[in-house]
């Protein structure tokens, strides 16, 4: 719930700005083509579950509790392309460069460290609404939709490569919220920012090299992506 929480924050941050804002450089209208380009930051916000070998719970000794583990962030070339319905409907689709991201485990295999890294690709699409007039230089929006992760290049890391095989991780389907704004500096180029929350649940499956053990963890990425770059309208 903080996540809606902090994109409501965003939003009346946005609202604010508004207020300062004059001009009409920028028209907003059926049949425009805006792309947004930028660096697209991957911040997962991660719900690991236990990790599982042939179905029992991988106890941590050391910290008590169960083994889990975490995944950090990672940025890329984000670009996305919104076409607007009319002046204040817009439907856009997010993509990217493949995100890259290292899956660390805690607990009794968190001597493995840095067990292993991963690629995605998250598109997404949102249905926008642009609440302001279509000549205002300044165009905040909020969006909502579905995004689909699709998980590749799963490698083990360093040693782990020879301990352990056949890394995967499922593809994930889910909605995503989305907050942003756009600022005309010309009449076709401006700047923009936009953060999305994303739902990106998976299964991480694998196994031992020699024993044939199998692991399985659930884990709960639900990032926040963020992007800030320049657009432009066409
Ligand atoms: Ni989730």
């Amino acid at each position: 719930m903080n996540k809606f929480m902090k994109l409501s924050g965003i939003a009346a941050a946005v609202s604010a700005a508004l207020v300062l804002t004059a001009g009409s450089v920028q028209a907003y209208e059926a049949g425009d083509f805006i792309l947004r380009a930028g660096a697209a930051t991957v911040d997962p916000s991660v719900d690991s579950g236990k990790l599982k070998a042939n179905g029992s719970t991988v106890l941590n000794a050391g910290a008590g509790g169960a083994t889990t583990v975490d995944v950090d962030s990672n940025t890329q070339l984000g670009l996305s392309m919104t076409y607007m319905l009319d002046s204040h409907w817009g439907i856009e689709l997010l993509a990217a460069t493949p995100f890259s991201h290292t899956i660390k485990t805690k607990g009794d295999l968190g001597s493995l460290g840095k067990l292993a890294d991963v690629k995605h690709l998250p598109p997404t699409l949102t249905v926008q609404y642009y609440p302001m007039a279509s000549d205002s230089a300044f165009q905040p929006y909020v969006g909502a939709g579905l995004n689909y992760t699709t998980f590749f290049d799963e490698d083990f890391k360093g040693s782990n490569k020879a301990a352990f095989r056949s890394l995967e991780l499922d593809d994930s389907f889910g909605v995503a919220v989305q907050a942003g704004f756009d600022y005309a500096l010309t009449e076709n180029l401006g700047v923009n920012a936009a953060v999305w929350w994303i739902d990106i649940d998976t299964e991480a499956t694998f196994k031992h090299a020699t024993n044939g053990t199998k692991y399985k963890v659930d884990v709960e990425l639900d990032p926040l992506v963020y992007m800030v770059g320049l657009n432009y309208k066409f």
